[in-house]
């Protein structure tokens, strides 16, 4: 049994809490159920109750020594990040990559000369067991330490069902080891690996006839995403394995008019898929249509700035009436960062999102787009006690004060794991 934590006199917090459920777009993305000399209960792995400090005050009065009292005064608290969107399970690193492309080339030209992701798809099947969890671990201690306890991760550096599986069994392994809590969605179409150049659509038969029963059949994943791309999977392509998945329960995201217009927004919303990704080229009536199916956008501008190209238009979307979500999308080729306060800021600067938004992007709307609000991403009794305290007075602050890590002390179910 752990001691009940009290965080108490919190310049704000930011609950994210709401009447609504679902998604949040337009005008209830802007609130953060702020409560000024906030405090929050944690006991239990689980949050008991939030308030302002005289309301816990009264209600605990009798139990206030039994508590660690955290004094929270001048400080922002808010429900712990949730990164929807990750790469992070990988071998190696591509950093002479990264100066290939300041020299000139193309990440798709370096993707189709067989470096990018066929490079770490080699170091990845390379890669022991063990290896991918040490490396994988030093990747999730990054998060943790900028505020972030709930991490999608994805398959799709195998391509072969042996390595797939290897990284599905790494994020499943690593539940038992790390505080961070995993969300595993299987991407083995991630590319079309070298041996099927050219028979690209046997790569699909056998990615829907050999690797989704065994990976649904173990349990290994909940989601299936698809790099539906021009020179990657054509739309027809993805839609036939987002369909298959959907057979197996796995539920569809589509890396989606990343490098190129192509139809993916149009598709996530035909297919009911619960988020489209990156969509830095979407059209404006695929972005109409993903407001009307409610699938969420999940954006992921520091991949934008990190490719040197034009993040996507959060702003249109947000005024479309898309719930948007923000992510780091975690990966070695072309975002390889861990910090969701960046991606913050970058939603703000390069999307013209509020801070508001950047926020509820980053929490409530990004544990929707993993289908974990249930549990994670705003301060509520019942909710897991995820919570983060950050050295700034309040959230307009967090994103101001850009490019600088504000996390002060995270706890996780309840417990103090950075501090
Ligand atoms: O989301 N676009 C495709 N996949 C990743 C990049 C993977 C890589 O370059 O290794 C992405 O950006
Ligand atoms: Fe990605």
């Amino acid at each position: 049994m752990t001691m009940p934590v009290w965080i108490k006199h919190a310049a704000q917090l930011a609950t994210l809490a709401s009447e609504n459920e679902g998604p949040r777009t337009k005008a209830d993305m802007s609130d953060l159920g702020i409560i000024e000399n906030g405090s929050v209960w944690l006991e239990d792995g689980v949050i008991k109750a939030v308030g302002t400090t005289k309301e816990l005050e009264q209600r605990f009065s009798a139990r206030a020594k039994v508590a660690e009292m955290i004094d929270a005064s001048g400080l922002l608290v808010t429900p712990g990040l949730v990164d929807p969107h990750t790469h992070v399970v990988y071998g190696g690193s591509r950093e002479k990559e990264f100066e290939m492309r300041l020299e000139g080339t193309s990440y798709m030209e370096i993707m189709n000369a067989g470096g990018g992701i066929h490079a770490t798809n080699r170091m990845t099947r390379e890669a022991t067991e063990e290896e991918l969890i040490e490396q994988t671990t030093r990747r999730l201690n990054s998060f943790l330490s900028h505020g972030v306890t709930t991490v999608e991760g994805k398959s799709g550096y195998g391509m072969d069902l042996e390595t797939e599986l290897k990284q599905l069994r790494v994020m499943k392994k690593l539940q038992q080891t790390h505080p961070i809590d995993l969300v595993p969605t299987f991407m083995g179409a991630h590319a079309v690996p070298p041996e099927y150049k050219g028979r690209e659509d046997k790569f699909v038969d056998l990615l829907i006839e050999e690797m989704l029963p065994v990976v649904a059949g173990e349990k290994l994943a909940e989601f299936n995403d698809v790099f539906c791309e021009k020179g990657v999977f054509t739309p027809e392509q993805s839609k036939r394995i987002l369909e298959a998945g959907k057979h197996y329960g796995l539920i569809p995201k589509i890396h989606a008019d990343e490098i190129e217009p192509y139809g993916g927004a149009e598709l996530a919303a035909e297919i009911g898929a619960i988020s489209a990704e990156h969509l830095l080229k979407a059209s404006e009536e695929g972005v109409r249509a993903m407001a009307k199916s409610g699938t969420i956008a999940c954006l992921l501008p520091a991949t934008a700035l990190f490719l040197r190209e034009k993040a996507a238009n959060g702003r249109f979307m947000i005024d479309e009436g898309v719930a948007v979500a923000i992510s780091t999308d975690a990966n070695p080729g072309s975002s390889p960062t861990t910090s969701m306060p960046l991606v913050m800021n970058l939603a703000c600067i390069l999307m013209r999102m509020t801070p508001a938004e950047a926020l509820t992007a980053a929490t409530y709307n990004a544990a929707c787009a993993i289908n974990r609000q249930e549990c994670v991403g705003s301060l509520e009794v019942g909710k897991q006690a995820d919570v983060v305290l950050w050295d700034v007075k309040n959230y307009q602050e967090l994103q101001y004060l850009f490019g600088v890590n504000h996390m002060k002390s995270v706890w996780k179910n309840g417990v103090q794991v950075v501090r």
